[in-house]
């Protein structure tokens, strides 16, 4: 496997608005809360530009195969300490569906770990689905461990 990361620059645009279009549509498939992946997909890419996000490509040779996007970011919960309200905040992980299950998502989550620690975080911040089990495995393959949780409950159902 000849894979690579790297900053992805503003050439990049196109790939990575259809990653977040893609992934919207992957987590709209596993949950109605969802909003269509092209209704969404360039309000995605422009908030993550405006909040300063580090933004990394995976590539096979010279082909895209997947993204991550990541920043430092501040917990509101002024009832947390200092050292637990600042941390690193992987917002995004995509990997092209052919590529899955090959070690790309380890290999952007080690990037976006060394860049974000590289910046000041000592503890890194990831969300998902409880639906996505893909996800949620291959998180915790990375290391990373349940801390939240957050309940719903559809009012119709009571
Ligand atoms: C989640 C995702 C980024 C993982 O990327 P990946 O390159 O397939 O994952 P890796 O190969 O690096 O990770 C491998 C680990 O993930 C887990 N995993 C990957 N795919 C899995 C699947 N379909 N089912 C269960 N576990 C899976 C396994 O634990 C695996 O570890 P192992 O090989 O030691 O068993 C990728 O599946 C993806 O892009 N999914 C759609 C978008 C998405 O859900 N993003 C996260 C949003 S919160």
């Amino acid at each position: 496997m000849s894979i690579t990361v790297r900053d992805a620059t503003a050439a990049d645009a196109a790939t990575l608005i259809g990653y977040l279009r893609d992934l919207q549509e992957w987590e709209r498939a596993l949950c109605p809360s969802r909003r269509p992946g092209q209704e969404v997909d360039r309000l995605c890419y422009e908030h993550l530009l405006q909040v300063g996000a580090d933004l990394l490509l995976a590539l096979d040779g010279d082909r895209p195969i997947g993204f991550v996007a990541g920043r430092l970011r501040v917990d509101e919960d002024e009832l947390m300490t200092p050292a637990w309200r600042w941390h690193g905040y992987v917002s995004d992980l995509f990997v092209a569906p052919a590529q899955r299950g090959r070690g790309v998502g380890q290999l952007l989550l080690q990037a976006m770990a060394d860049r974000l620690r590289s910046k000041g975080a000592a503890r890194l911040r990831i969300g998902s689905l409880c639906v996505n089990q893909a996800a949620l495995a291959a998180y915790r393959r990375f290391g990373f461990e349940p801390f939240e949780v957050v309940l719903d409950l559809d009012l119709a159902q009571r």
